[in-house]
C-alpha cells in the first residue's frame, strides 16, 4: 500500500494520457511518472545494443541498468540526449515489443515503485492501476476513438517536426493496442475500479477538470 497518494492514468497510446498527466500533477503540485518513457528508452537501447528483439534475458539486463537522466524537459540516455529519438513511431513500436517481455516489466516495477514520493504521483501508462499501483486511491482510464487518437498524434508530431500521415497512424496505432491489450504480461486493460473516461469529442480542460473533481472526491491534492 504506497503512503504516497497516487492517481494513475492508463490508457491506451494517443489517448492524450500525457497532456492530461502533466496538467493534473501541475494542478496538484505532484510529481509524473512517465512510464512509456522507460519502455521507450528500453526499445531504443535493445535496438542500439543490436541484441535484436527474442532475446528478454538480455533486454531486461538493459532496462535494470538504464543510464538515464532526465534533465530540464530532456532526456539523456547514456550521456546522448534521446528526447527526440525516444518519440518516433517507429520507438513507440521498440518499446511496445519489450513491453510485452514479462522480465522487462519485472525490471522496471521497482523504478516505477520509487517515483511515488510526497506529496503525491500522478503515474501515467498502461498498467498503473493494474499492476504497478494497484491500491492507488484514483485510477483513470482514458480512450478515445482510434482515428481521433491519430488525428491528435499527427498534430503532436507535427509540432516537433516529425513528418507522418494519418492512415499510417492510425493503422500503427490500432497494430499498436491490439498488441498492447492482448499481451499476457499487464495487458492494457481497464482496472475493475477505474474511473474510465472517453475523451472523444471531449477539450483538455474538460477532461483535468473530471479527473481533478474525482480527486477532490476523494479528498486527494486538498492538505
Ligand atoms: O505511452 P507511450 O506511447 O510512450 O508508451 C509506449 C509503449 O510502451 C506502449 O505502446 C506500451 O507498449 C508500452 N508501455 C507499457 N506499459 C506502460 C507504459 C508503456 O507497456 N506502463
Amino acid at each position: 500500500m504506497p503512503e504516497v497518494p497516487v492517481i494513475t492514468i492508463d490508457g491506451p497510446s494517443g489517448s492524450g494520457k500525457g497532456t492530461v498527466s502533466a496538467r493534473v500533477a501541475a494542478a496538484l503540485g505532484w510529481h509524473i511518472l512517465d512510464s512509456g518513457a522507460l519502455y521507450r528508452l528500453t526499445g531504443h537501447a535493445v535496438q542500439k545494443a543490436g541484441i535484436g528483439f527474442n532475446n528478454p534475458t538480455q533486454a531486461a539486463d538493459i532496462a535494470r541498468n538504464l543510464d538515464v537522466e532526465f534533465q530540464d524537459g530532456q532526456i539523456l540516455l547514456d550521456g546522448e540526449d534521446v528526447s527526440l529519438a525516444i518519440r518516433t513511431e517507429q520507438a513507440g513500436n521498440n518499446a511496445s515489443r519489450v513491453a510485452a517481455m514479462p522480465e522487462v516489466r519485472a525490471a522496471l516495477l521497482d523504478w516505477q515503485r520509487e517515483a511515488a514520493r510526497p506529496p503525491g504521483l500522478v503515474a501515467d501508462g498502461r498498467d498503473m492501476g493494474t499492476t504497478v499501483f494497484p491500491d492507488a486511491p484514483l485510477k483513470v482510464f482514458l480512450t478515445a476513438s482510434a482515428e481521433e487518437r491519430a488525428k491528435r498524434r499527427y498534430k503532436q508530431l507535427k509540432e516537433k517536426g516529425i513528418a507522418s500521415n494519418i492512415a499510417d497512424l492510425a493503422a500503427e496505432i490500432r497494430e499498436r493496442d491490439e498488441r498492447d491489450s492482448t499481451r499476457a504480461a499487464s495487458p492494457l486493460l481497464p482496472a475493475e475500479d477505474a474511473l474510465v473516461v472517453d475523451s472523444t469529442g471531449m477539450d483538455i480542460d474538460t477532461v483535468v477538470e473530471t479527473i481533478l473533481r474525482a480527486a477532490r472526491e476523494r479528498g486527494l491534492g486538498t492538505a
